[in-house]
């Protein structure tokens, strides 16, 4: 559901991260293929847009104010998500024996990849916060961003994701 409230950039994305948790802890007690499915679409959905509005806008006004390793390493866990997150989206199944497992660790990589941005003091976001970003202005281009991409992937599917440190995989 579209919030009216604007949100500055960094509760923007922590709310995205709810959201994903939320719907991991769904499909984790979800019975039924159709149901586990139908979440399953839906968290390759939300993470797709998170991590485009991520690696478009957020990561790069990043750059230069926060640990360069840091960074990097957030780039390299969008990338490997991606690889089960195309997998997943394009139809890795119930009827897959490995469906439930695809899922399941998918959610760890995001646990871990989560705890990275939001960790106190030095997380990705603890560190854009001190450095000097207008992060109501981001978080007003993140929200634009994301209702565009949002719409595009309800209608048109989501996309294959481009990955931005591998160059010898296809996904
Ligand atoms: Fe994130
Ligand atoms: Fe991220």
């Amino acid at each position: 559901m579209a919030s009216t409230k604007p949100q500055d950039a960094v509760a923007l994305l922590k709310a995205d991260h709810r959201t994903v948790e939320e719907l991991f802890e769904q499909f984790q007690s979800a019975k039924g293929d159709g149901r586990k499915e139908k979440l399953a679409q839906q968290i390759c959905l939300e993470l797709s847009v998170h991590a485009a509005i991520e690696e478009e806008i957020f990561y790069p006004a990043c750059e230069g104010k926060v640990e360069e390793d840091l960074l990097k390493e957030s780039y390299v866990e969008h990338d490997a998500a991606k690889v089960l997150i195309a997998e997943i989206a394009a139809g890795a199944g119930a009827d897959d024996e490995f469906f439930d497992a695809k899922v399941k660790v998918l959610q760890e990589e995001i646990e871990h990849h989560v705890e990275e941005e939001e960790k106190r003091l030095e997380g990705l976001f603890a560190q854009a916060k001190k450095a000097d970003l207008d992060m109501d202005a981001l978080g007003e281009q993140l929200a634009m961003r994301k209702q565009e991409l949002t719409e595009t992937y309800k209608a048109t599917g989501i996309p294959k994701p481009e990955l931005k440190t591998m160059e010898d995989v296809q996904v």
